[in-house]
């Protein structure tokens, strides 16, 4: 996009990384008897959350990655998820948690976990860093939330505007200038 636009801080780097310590005592109570974890990221978006995760969890873990997108460079999104990119490993028979950066109309992490579970693991659960609630279009809740966030537009950590502002270490709101 062209439109002129500045980015205002919404959450610090300090408290997402505060937050992902508590999480991730839950997740590692939850799976504690796992034999191995596959931990998935949606690419692109997670590629920052799963990294500082898995960095915190004290489980025996494998990293596998699957790339669905609905939003493209769109601001909207298109409601179809199209799989780009699917996972590496068999996941029959194991426990899987999904990492995702953000649940905004809910249809990606929808039909991923539909399509996961279709494989038969064992345990599926799924954690997303944002959340907003006040876009769903579909009804799904992820089983661990960092933040619930209101319906701004947000980069950052992960999070891209037109692909730009991933790098950014933490999260910010897109404020349009112009
Ligand atoms: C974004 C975001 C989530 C999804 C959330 O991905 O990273 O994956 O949209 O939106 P939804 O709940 O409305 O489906 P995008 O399709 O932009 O791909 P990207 O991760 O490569 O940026
Ligand atoms: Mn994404
Ligand atoms: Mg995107």
């Amino acid at each position: 996009s062209d439109r002129a636009y500045v980015i205002d801080e919404m959450i610090s780097a300090k408290a997402i990384a505060a937050r992902i310590e508590e999480l991730c005592r839950n997740i590692t109570d939850e799976f504690g008897n796992t034999d191995k974890l596959v931990v998935v990221g949606l690419l692109r978006g997670s590629f920052v959350f799963i990294a500082d995760l898995v960095r915190e969890l004290d489980l025996p873990i494998e990293v596998d990655f699957l790339e669905a997108s609905s939003y493209g460079d769109a601001m909207e999104s298109s409601r179809e998820v199209r799989i780009l990119k699917d996972l590496r490993g068999a996941i029959e028979g194991r426990d899987v948690l999904v990492v995702e950066d953000i649940v905004d109309t809910g249809h990606t992490l929808n039909h991923v976990t539909h399509l996961l579970r279709s494989r038969q693991p064992k345990r599926l659960k799924s954690i997303a860093l944002l959340d907003k609630p006040s876009r769903r279009e579909v009804d799904f809740r992820s089983d661990w939330i960092g933040f619930e966030i209101p319906d701004e537009f947000v980069v950052g950590y992960g999070i891209d505007y037109a692909q730009r502002n991933r790098n950014l270490p933490f999260i910010g709101k897109v404020r349009f200038t112009g």
